[in-house]
């Protein structure tokens, strides 16, 4: 099957830079990432063309809702991170990252286990002229003395919250501050968590549910 994605996953700088456009997510104007928009061919590409390239869904390449809202929460909150050593966990385009980077986080390490999130997070940070720590590494479990841990739409199926989740509450209960960027989908419900901030991000129809999406910042409560 001839692709009209151009590059594949041996080669992610290509794949990404001649795949998305360089655009502002809506709801955080002061960050540009690379991203997949309508016209290009990754935006509508099926699992079995994105398998065939060696690639699985380009989440790297969307600004999520629940990233968007995380993002905007820091930038207007800088205190939230400021000299601080800040987790982006489940990272995709890196954006949580650099608007925790550019509000004068001490560190960030940005997290995802896909080579091609690290990759565009890498290349997304160049362009915002910030630096981080990129990881592939599945840090679920694990303790770096991250304070605060920030999670942009993460939570999208069972088996990755039935992780997540029990981690995050433990940190929680250790004393570390745990931010949630999420539309309140079911799968958060009855779990404890309550809305510190809410915000109408947009993010393209065809990785959500619609084109205006109420994403809200979580903490657990109590
Ligand atoms: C829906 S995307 C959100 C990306 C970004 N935070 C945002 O809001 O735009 C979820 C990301 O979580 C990553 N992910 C899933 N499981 C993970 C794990 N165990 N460790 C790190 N990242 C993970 C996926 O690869 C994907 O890039």
């Amino acid at each position: 099957m001839t692709s009209a994605i151009a590059g594949n996953a041996e080669n992610p700088r290509i794949l990404i830079t001649e795949n998305t456009a360089i655009v502002a997510p809506r709801l955080v104007p002061e960050v540009t990432l690379h991203l997949a928009d309508e016209d290009l061919p990754l935006y509508r590409a099926g699992e079995d063309e994105l398998a065939a390239l060696g690639i699985g869904t380009p989440y790297w390449a969307f600004a999520w809702a629940g990233g968007q809202a995380l993002a905007r929460y820091v930038l207007d909150n800088p205190a939230v991170v400021a000299g601080k050593r800040v987790l982006d966990f489940g990272a995709g385009s890196g954006l949580v990252a650099i608007a925790a980077a550019k509000a004068g986080a001490a560190g960030v390490t940005a997290a995802d286990i896909d080579p091609l999130a690290a990759a565009a997070m890498s290349l997304n940070g160049a362009l915002n002229d910030v630096e981080f720590n990129v990881t592939t590494d599945d840090l679920i479990g694990s303790d770096d003395s991250w304070d605060p841990l920030l999670i942009g739409d993460v939570c999208y199926d069972r088996d990755i919250a039935d992780r997540l989740l029990p981690w995050l509450r433990g940190l929680t209960a250790a004393g570390r501050k745990v931010l949630i960027g999420d539309p309140g989908r079911f799968i958060l419900r009855g779990m404890g968590l309550e809305t510190i901030a809410a915000y109408h991000a947009e993010t393209t129809g065809i990785m959500e549910d619609s084109d205006l999406r109420n994403a809200q910042v979580w903490r657990f409560a109590g």
